[in-house]
């Protein structure tokens, strides 16, 4: 299969990509290596996909029409991916035109892109951040998400918005995913695990907001990718249509779009995951304990039932497995060899 894959240089399109690459497909990768993090560990990501001869790298910003259409001319895609973002909750707060740029007119270009391109299937990645500080858990893809707490939930919501329409009117078949905190080896230097592990390590304090009272369904980068690669091969259609009692299908009625939870649904509370990560390391974290931060949300619960009953598949690698291969990774990282 051919895909263009966005945001390649990124913590998840890399890891989806390898995977695409080990199993013979032909990838595209587009990206703008970007400043909101060290661009060195984006730059060896790309350097490893480039070792195969399936990869071709197309550095480019997804403003940049010109930019995207040669990507376009050069992976003739059966398969678009759309990864590439501005990430992340707290930084939305301060650059919110970082978010309105990439989010908003970066996805526009591809939902024009694909219209032109007319792929098997459009696949978004959308977030867990849209649900808000919805109490009902575990979330459902069917749940009300109309009331984002950050400009980048907003943007990824409104992203999911304009696709349905085009799905509607361009008959592209498109799935958004929503993420719940993803985590894993080569992992963004941004989010708690990389700075728990920094800080630790360092022996420097580390910062943990709510008092330690939150919890997030954390997903293992492979999980997430099972999951993604299992969606591509189920481009939203009536063929499709899930009818198992209990699942509401979020296939819409009028376009061949539907959004789909990628998480295991099963959370885990800040403080265990603040424990699991001293266990792995064999040492004990300073512990800063701080309100919750604005923008922040309580909780994120995915239900997985949805992504089941599609793909047969759910994630399943437990926080103790996962932030061990993190850690492996980054004293790797750290020492120059990975
Ligand atoms: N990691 C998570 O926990 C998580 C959770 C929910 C949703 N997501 C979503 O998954 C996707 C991938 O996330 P990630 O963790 O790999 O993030 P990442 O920041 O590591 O990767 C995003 C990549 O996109 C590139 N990029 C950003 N803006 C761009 C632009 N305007 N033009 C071209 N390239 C641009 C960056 O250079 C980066 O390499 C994003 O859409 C993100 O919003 C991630």
């Amino acid at each position: 299969m051919r895909y263009l894959i966005t945001g390649t240089a990124g913590f998840i399109g890399f890891h989806l990509a390898k995977r695409l690459l080990d199993e013979g497909h032909f990838v595209v990768g587009f990206d703008g290596m970007t400043q909101y993090y060290d661009v060195a560990l984006k730059e060896k990501r790309h350097a490893i996909l480039a070792r195969s001869n399936g990869f071709k790298a197309q550095i480019g910003m997804l403003e940049d029409v010109d930019a995207l259409n040669r990507a376009a001319d050069l992976a003739e895609p059966e398969v678009i991916i759309h990864l590439a973002a501005q990430a992340g909750v707290r930084y939305s707060i301060d650059c919110p035109k970082d978010y309105v740029n990439s989010n908003l007119i970066g996805s526009w270009n591809i939902l024009e892109l694909a219209k032109t391109l007319q792929p098997k299937h459009l696949m978004l990645a959308s977030t867990s951040s849209i649900y808000g500080s919805n109490e009902k858990v575990p979330f459902a893809e069917s749940d009300r998400a109309d009331e984002p707490m950050t400009i980048y939930a907003a943007t990824k919501k409104s992203m999911e918005l304009m696709a349905h329409s085009y799905a509607h009117l361009h008959k592209v078949p498109t799935t958004a995913f929503r993420f719940f905190t993803v985590y894993g080896p080569w992992g963004r230097p941004d989010m708690a695990l990389f700075k728990f592990v920094d800080a630790i390590l360092k022996g420097e304090p580390i910062d943990i907001y709510g008092e330690g009272q939150m919890s997030r369904d954390f997903t293992y980068i492979d999980d997430l990718v099972e999951g993604i690669v299992r969606l591509s091969h189920i481009a939203p259609s009536e063929d499709n249509r899930v009818t198992e009692e209990g699942v509401t299908d979020t296939l819409s009625k009028h376009a061949p779009f539907r959004v789909v939870n990628i998480g295991g649904g099963q959370p885990v509370e800040l403080m265990r995951f603040v424990e699991t990560v001293e266990t792995v390391l064999g040492q004990k974290a300073i512990r800063n304990m701080l309100p919750m931060q604005q923008g922040d949300v309580p909780r994120t619960f995915a239900s997985p039932d949805l992504l089941r009953a599609l793909t047969g598949y759910a994630p399943d690698i437990t926080i103790e497995t996962g932030v061990a291969a993190f850690v492996e990774w980054y004293r790797s990282w750290q020492s120059g060899k990975a």
